[in-house]
C-alpha cells in the first residue's frame, strides 16, 4: 500500500493542558528536541479548552517539563519553549475552528504537512472532527493520530472509527498503544525475528503455555471518573496486553512494514477463542499497604461501592496450528506488590529424561522477557551442579541473561511517546494499530463481559499490595501451573 510521504512541520495538540499532554507528550517532544531529533521547522500549536495565550502555555509547559521531564534531557527548554503556540478552544461547538485554523496556517512555512494529536474526551472526536472539516484542516497532507479510550465496546469504538474515517483515510490515522512505542515491546520482535534459535521452536511442540504480567503498584490516581467506568479488562487488556500477545504469537511478518506486521497481529487477535466466565477471574482491592505505606482500598477511594475490576486474569486461546492447546495467561491489576511487566514462555520438559532416578531435579526451559521497569531477557537453563555425582548427576537451573540497559550502555532510554511522536511525523504507521486490530480486539473483550453480565460476576476482593484474590491463583493451579512471581 502506498502511505502517503511527507514530513510534518505543525503538530497540533488538543487536550494540551491535560495529563496526558503535562506528564508525557511536551516531556517527549521537549526530549527529542533537545537530542537534534526534531526538524527545526517544526511548530507546536496546542489547543484546550483553557483560556491561555501563548506564554501562558509556555509557562504551563515549562512547569510540566521541570516537573516530568529529567533535567539532563531538557536541554535548551528554552528553543523547545519557542516552538509551542496556544489556541483555546471549545470543541463543542464550530465556532472556534476558523481561529484556530488560522493559527495552525500561521506556524507552517507552507510546504509541510500536519499532524493532529487527539487527546481529548472520545466525546469530542466527533465535534472536533467536524470542526477540522469545517476548517480546511482534513487535507491530503494532515495526519491524526488518536489517544485511548477510544470507546467502551465494539459499537461505541466502530462509531469514532467511522467519524475519523468520514474525514481521514486509514493511511492516514495513527491509533496510539503506548506499549508499542517501548524500545522492549518492539526488542520482541527483534528477539523472535532477527534470532534463528527461537523461530523453530515457538509453537505448541515445544512451549507449554505464555504468562503475560502487567502488574502496577498504583491505584486510582485520582482518575475516579474515567477509571470506574473501564475497568482493568478494557483498560489494560483490550489494548496493551492483547497487543503483547499479538506480537508473541504472530507469525513472522514478510519484512518490518506497517501492513506487513498488523496484517500477521490482526489474524492473531482474530484466532482468540471466546473465553468462557470459567476461565476469567476479576478482583477489586481493599485497603492493605503499598511500597510500606497503608493505602486505602477502592471503594473508599471511590466513595462508594462498586463492582468495577480493578485486576483480571485470563486464560486465553489462539485457535491456529501454532498454538493449539498452549494456554496463554494474561494477568493485570492495580495495587499489586510490585510494578512489573513481563513474558514467560515455558517451553514443555524434554521428552525423555537421561537423568531419571538421579534426583536431578531437571526443570523444563523458561524465556522471560522483562519489560520494566527492567529491561532483559533471560533463558533458564539446566546445568551440572559441579561435583563427583557419587549419589548421582545433579542439575540446576542456571540463567542465561542479558540486561538491555547494560548491553546498550551506550543507548538513550526514552519514554514511549517519543519514538511514536517522532513516527507520527513522519508518517510511519508500523508500531500504531490499524482499525481491524482494535475492532477485533473489541470483540474478544465484549464477549468476556457479556459472560460477566450473563453470570452475574462481580470481582472478587484483595489486598492491596496482593498478586490479586485467590480465584487468580486458582486458575492456573488447576492446570498444574503457578504465576511467575
Ligand atoms: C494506561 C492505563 O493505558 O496505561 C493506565 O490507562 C495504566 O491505567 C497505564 O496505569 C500503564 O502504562 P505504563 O506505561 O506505566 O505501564
Amino acid at each position: 500500500m502506498d502511505v502517503p510521504q511527507f514530513a510534518a512541520d505543525r503538530l497540533l495538540l488538543f487536550g494540551a493542558t491535560g495529563d496526558l499532554s503535562r506528564r508525557k507528550l511536551l516531556p517527549s517532544l521537549c526530549a527529542l528536541d533537545a537530542d537534534g531529533l526534531l526538524s527545526d521547522e517544526l511548530h507546536i500549536i496546542g489547543t484546550a479548552r483553557s483560556e491561555l495565550d501563548d506564554a501562558g502555555f509556555r509557562n504551563m509547559a515549562r512547569e510540566a517539563l521541570e516537573e516530568f521531564l529529567p533535567a539532563d534531557r531538557r536541554g535548551s527548554m528554552a528553543g523547545f519553549l519557542n516552538r509551542l503556540t496556544y489556541q483555546s478552544l471549545d470543541a463543542t461547538t464550530l465556532e472556534g475552528f476558523d481561529a484556530l485554523a488560522a493559527k495552525v496556517h500561521e506556524a507552517g512555512t507552507g510546504d509541510g504537512g500536519l499532524a493532529i494529536f487527539l487527546s481529548t474526551a472520545p466525546s469530542l472526536f466527533k465535534p472536533t472532527i467536524a470542526g477540522l472539516e469545517k476548517a480546511g484542516l482534513t487535507g491530503e497532507k494532515v495526519r491524526m493520530c488518536l489517544e485511548k479510550p477510544l470507546g467502551s465496546d465494539l459499537e461505541s469504538s466502530a462509531k469514532i472509527n467511522d467519524a475519523v474515517a468520514a474525514a481521514f483515510p486509514e493511511d492516514r490515522i495513527f491509533r496510539i498503544d503506548h506499549y508499542l512505542g517501548k524500545e522492549t515491546v518492539q526488542n520482541l520482535l527483534a528477539l523472535r525475528f532477527a534470532n534463528i534459535l527461537f523461530e523453530p521452536i515457538w509453537n505448541s511442540n515445544v512451549i507449554e503455555h505464555v504468562q503475560i504480567t502487567v502488574a502496577e503498584t498504583v491505584g486510582l490516581e485520582g482518575r475516579v471518573g474515567f477509571y470506574d467506568d473501564a475497568g482493568a479488562l478494557r483498560d489494560m487488556v483490550q489494548n496493551h496486553m492483547l497487543q503483547l500477545l499479538a506480537l508473541v504469537a504472530m507469525e513472522p511478518p514478510t519484512s518490518f512494514d506497517a501492513t506487513a506486521v498488523r496484517d500477521e497481529k490482526v489474524k492473531v487477535l482474530r484466532a482468540l477463542r471466546e473465553a468462557t466466565a470459567g476461565e476469567t477471574v476479576t478482583g477489586q482491592y481493599r485497603a492493605g499497604a503499598s511500597g510500606g505505606q497503608a493505602v486505602p482500598g477502592y471503594d473508599e477511594e471511590l466513595g462508594e461501592a462498586s463492582d468495577t475490576e480493578t485486576f483480571v486474569a485470563i486464560k486465553a486461546h489462539v485457535d491456529n496450528w501454532r498454538w493449539k492447546g498452549v494456554p496463554f495467561y494474561l494477568r493485570t491489576g492495580k495495587r499489586m506488590p510490585e510494578r512489573v511487566t513481563e513474558i514467560l514462555v515455558q517451553f514443555r520438559c524434554v521428552p525423555h529424561s537421561i537423568f531419571e532416578g538421579t534426583g536431578a531435579g531437571l526443570q523444563p526451559n523458561r524465556l522471560l522477557i522483562g519489560i520494566q521497569p527492567e529491561e532483559d531477557i533471560t533463558l533458564s537453563l539446566m546445568a551440572k551442579v559441579p561435583g563427583l555425582d557419587e549419589d548421582g548427576v545433579r542439575l540446576r537451573e542456571v540463567p542465561l541473561a542479558i540486561t538491555m540497559p547494560d548491553a546498550f550502555a551506550e543507548a538513550q532510554r526514552r519514554i514511549a511517546y517519543e519514538r511514536l511522536l517522532l513516527d507520527l511525523i513522519k508518517g510511519d504507521q508500523t508500531l500504531f494499530v490499524r482499525r481491524d486490530e482494535v475492532e477485533a480486539q473489541w470483540q474478544w473483550i465484549d464477549h468476556i463481559r457479556a459472560e460477566w453480565e450473563k453470570q452475574g460476576k462481580t470481582p472478587q476482593t484483595y489486598m492491596a499490595g496482593t498478586w490479586g484474590p485467590s480465584g487468580a491463583i486458582a486458575l492456573t493451579e488447576r492446570d498444574g501451573v503457578s504465576w511467575h512471581e
